[in-house]
């Protein structure tokens, strides 16, 4: 399993710009390609679900091609596609497949449409039923009800009224509008039920117009395509920015301080999702808009809890459950069914995970309460995101309570594959001073002295493979067992208090600082599945307001993107001699010459191991410490610790 560990983060500001819209990128795509004449699409996402629609759409025989830079070319085949006999695979993109069944199933052809294992869970059952009050031949080639499907060549029978079910997806109304203008006759589609996400039906209409064809209404109970209604191509077309990833930014910009600006949607936009910014404002948060741009920042005296009906914001409002955590109060979401037909089930996705952080969560059929603690805790099996790029964006924003490590955070890729990176270049992490060097250098001195005069916390990682050793020592494990002490070092049951180290519930004091534990220490720490073991337990290290670590692999491992990387070392005998010197005030009885010895065996091994070797980093700054005080060493640290963290 892959994953992303997040430093807290301090604060966020900053103005980026969004990736394009995924319900109009695939909305666009697919209206180009049925219309008369060429369409230049600008500004397109380029992500998981755009790459299946234009797939799908060359295998259907139309002709696609990269300009590059987010644009593409679209040779429209105005109505019917080449290949008549194709079967397409289109992953979990929702976007990709409804309009594309309905579609198909009426251009008439032989296809076969399917996707990943989650796809074949999502209701389309209510759109086959429409299709086929209309003569479409479709046969599920699964479950009734769900994807895979066989759409068969058919009569098309037009000049009726359709009924459709609206309270399931609304792109079961999408793809049947899309697609009606293919079936050359007047068609009413009757909305029945409440229909959700009324927004993505603006959008399908809006798009559908910039390409020839308005949809006459009556409100949102019924629409009608006229005949004759024929797709043109506009020539060249725009994507907005997402609304749906502006979401975090703004919501980073409401908790982290702000301001963040986000460009390429505003007020100007088709998108729903762009009144996520009026919920983030009921919260507390101070927005700016402009036509295509939206800003949002932390009130003075931080958000406060909403309830709310979410019908109109369905993706974005998951946004607002993990804003949640950083409000006074509890927060309601309400009319969010349809989050439990989505890429997984949203609503026991985000109660499971939310709880994990301490939050307490209620959930019921269609709502979810999330009432925010003072201290979020950070598990250390990490969030879980359920293939679901949504859940993986949201928690981002819980890094703002704690560090914490996110599962699988590719599924981003779905709409905005370098999430990550731009998360980062808006977010503030809290420092980190990563200070390396071999045994007996000293370096536990300097640093806790430059954590305490920064006030910042301190990490001897060290006595993390010491704490392995010895309670591997205590639970009979050899050293050398790799899986068994792997496995202690994952559950090693460790409090750090001040000075304190406690091991199960005990002090530990000297027991870790022996030259058995040394030698112990030494020995565990060469095996990759324990430091795999120990990595996150040091990286939950990285909060709030800063932190100073000493260890082999601070700057390369564990923290590579530290503010301050040193590497601190003396002389082997300079170091020998220190040891002794300690060893002797604590009455234990050492020998120079041994301990010598000893030291040059460790430092060969700990420079030796194929995982992290000891070794100076190319941005590390060098202190040798053989002729200087720890007053010495301790300032030299402070002043590029001063300039580094400016
Ligand atoms: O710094 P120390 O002497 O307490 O470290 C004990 C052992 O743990 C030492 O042999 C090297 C190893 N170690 C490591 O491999 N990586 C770290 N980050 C810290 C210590």
């Amino acid at each position: 399993m892959k994953f992303a560990d997040l430093p807290q983060f301090l604060s966020a500001s900053g103005t980026l710009g969004l990736p394009g819209s995924k319900s109009i990128s695939n909305r666009v795509l697919l209206l180009a390609a049925l219309a008369e004449g060429v369409t230049e699409v600008r500004d397109l996402l380029s992500s998981d679900d755009t790459a299946r629609m234009l797939e799908a759409l060359h295998v259907l025989g139309v002709a696609v091609q990269s300009l590059g830079a987010g644009a593409w070319r679209v040779e429209g085949v105005a109505g019917g596609f080449p290949v008549k006999e194709a079967a397409l695979f289109l992953g979990n993109a929702g976007t990709a497949f409804r309009p594309l069944a309905a579609v198909l199933a009426l251009v008439g052809g032989d296809y076969r449409l399917e996707g990943v294992e989650r796809m074949h869970e999502r209701p389309i059952g209510d759109l086959v039923d429409a299709l086929r009050q209309l003569g479409a031949e479709i046969d599920y080639l699964g479950n009734p009800g769900y994807p895979p499907l066989h759409v068969k060549p058919a009569q098309i029978r037009a000049g009726r009224t359709l009924k459709v079910r609206g309270d399931v997806s609304s792109q079961f109304l999408t793809g049947l509008l899309m697609a009606l203008p293919l079936a050359g006759e007047t068609i009413t589609v009757e909305v029945v039920g409440e229909l959700i996400s009324k927004p993505y039906i603006e959008i399908t209409l809006a798009t559908m117009a910039r390409f020839g064809v308005v949809v006459q209404r009556d409100g949102w109970r019924a629409f009608t395509v006229l005949a004759g209604s024929r797709y043109v191509s506009p020539g060249t077309i725009y994507v907005e920015g997402d609304a749906s990833s502006a979401s975090y930014f703004l919501a980073l910009g409401a908790i982290g301080g702000g301001p963040v600006r986000v460009e390429g949607v505003g007020k100007d936009s088709i998108q729903g999702d762009v009144r996520f910014a009026e919920a983030l404002g009921q919260m507390g948060a101070l927005i700016e808009m402009g036509p295509n741009w939206m800003e949002a920042s932390r009130p003075e005296g931080g958000l406060v809890g909403i309830d709310l009906d979410c019908n109109h914001i369905p993706d974005a409002a998951m946004t607002l459950a993990t804003t949640a955590l950083f409000a006074k109060g509890a927060t309601t979401l309400r009319n969010i069914a349809s989050w439990r037909v989505k890429e997984t089930d949203r609503i026991a996705a985000m109660a499971a995970e939310l709880r994990k952080l301490g939050a307490v969560v209620e959930e019921g059929e269609d709502y979810i309460r999330v009432i925010p603690v003072e201290r979020l805790v950070s598990p250390p099996e990490g969030i879980d995101t359920y293939d679901d790029h949504r859940m993986a964006m949201c928690f981002s924003l819980a890094a703002f309570g704690t560090p914490l490590r996110i599962n699988d955070p590719h599924c981003v890729a779905k709409t905005f594959p370098d999430y990550f990176e731009r998360f980062a270049s808006v977010t503030k992490a809290a420092p980190v001073i990563a200070i390396d060097g071999p045994s007996a250098s000293g370096k536990g001195t300097v640093a806790g002295r430059v954590a305490a005069a920064l006030g910042f916390s301190y990490l001897d990682s060290g006595a993390l493979y010491r704490l392995t050793a010895l309670a591997a020592c205590r639970a009979g494990v050899a050293w050398d067992d790799e899986p068994a002490v792997a496995a202690i070092a994952a559950q090693l049951d460790v409090v750090f208090e001040g000075e304190d180290i406690f091991l199960d519930g005990a002090l530990v004091g000297d027991a870790i600082r022996t030259e058995e534990m040394s030698a112990g220490a030494s020995k565990v720490a060469v095996m990759p599945a324990v430091r795999e073991a120990l990595l996150f337990r040091q990286r939950v290290f990285n909060k709030a307001p800063g932190l100073v670590g000493d260890g082999r692999d601070m700057g390369s491992v564990v923290f590579p993107k530290a503010q301050l990387k040193v590497f601190l070392t003396a002389s082997a005998e300079a170091r020998a001699e220190r040891r002794y010197k300690q060893l002797i005030e604590k009455g234990f009885s050492a020998n120079l010459a041994d301990l010598l010895e000893d030291l040059r065996q460790r430092d060969e091994r700990d420079a030796q191991r194929s995982v992290a070797p000891l070794r100076q980093e190319p941005d590390a700054k060098l202190l040798d410490t053989t002729h200087l005080t720890v007053e010495q060493a301790v300032k030299q640290v402070l002043d590029w610790a001063a300039e580094a963290l400016k």
